[in-house]
């Protein structure tokens, strides 16, 4: 791959973090012309320029190189880790971020009777979060199978598909739209920077810490 001189970061193109995330590094002082399409967004006072993707994708992204840092939300980080090997166990957090809370949550039906994770036993759990799911049923013995979902989980059990779900709740209203019962807490979430261990050691590490110490500055004026 080329080496590049400028600073790239990724973030989610259009979700929930996206204007939390653009409002932040603005704040950073960091302003972008936007490209008619959009994707890739050119920095035009500092040397960095951002990519807009889908919020999966970032973790591979850092770890490809093909990006120096991502604005992601703990859930994808660590389900990438949890997923990717070697890749995967290279890549950090280096700041949270204090937005974009959810949790990743177990969910059944709210007339089943549940008591603890080993009434999951047997079950079919539908889930975006396979990785992080399957190593929470290892964590407590359980023996369940996992279906996975790129979307749209909450509907499962309705759908016969799935017993119960395991996804990630913000308000709650998706689950009680769909009656279901919160059950289990497997990971509580924000955005955060994430980037590999080990930063550029060119001009684009310079970068990186000018970003953090101005992260912080800033994290700071809003605690
Ligand atoms: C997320 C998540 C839940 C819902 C939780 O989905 O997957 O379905 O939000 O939010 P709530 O507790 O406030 O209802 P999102 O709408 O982002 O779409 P997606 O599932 O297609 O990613
Ligand atoms: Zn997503
Ligand atoms: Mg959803």
């Amino acid at each position: 791959m080329k080496p590049r001189d400028r600073l790239r970061i990724a973030m989610q193109k259009s979700g929930r973090l996206t204007e939390p995330a653009l409002e932040l590094l603005n704040r950073c002082g960091l302003s972008f012309r936007q490209s008619r399409d959009k994707l890739f967004c050119f920095g035009e006072g500092e040397p960095v320029d951002l990519l807009l993707v889908r919020d999966d994708d970032i973790p591979g992204l850092i770890a490809q190189g093909v990006c120096d840092l991502g604005i992601v939300g703990r859930n994808v980080l660590n389900e990438f880790k949890g997923i990717a090997g070697d890749g995967g166990a290279a890549l950090t957090e280096w700041r949270s971020l204090g937005f974009g809370r959810c949790r990743l949550s177990v969910a059944v039906p709210h007339d089943m009777a549940y008591n603890a994770p080993t009434d999951l036993s047997g079950l079919r759990i539908a889930t975006s979060y396979p990785g992080l799911l399957g190593a929470w049923l290892r964590e407590n013995s359980v023996d369940a199978s996992v279906i996975t979902l790129a979307g749209s989980v909450e509907i499962a059990p309705k759908l016969g598909t799935a017993d119960v779900i395991c996804d990630l709740v913000q308000s709650g209203g998706t689950l009680v739209a769909n009656q279901l019962r919160e059950t289990d807490v497997l990971l509580q979430s924000e955005a955060v920077l994430a980037g590999p261990q080990s930063l550029p050691t060119d001009e684009r590490g310079d970068m990186v810490e000018l970003l953090l110490k101005r992260l912080d500055g800033v994290i700071q004026v809003r605690e």
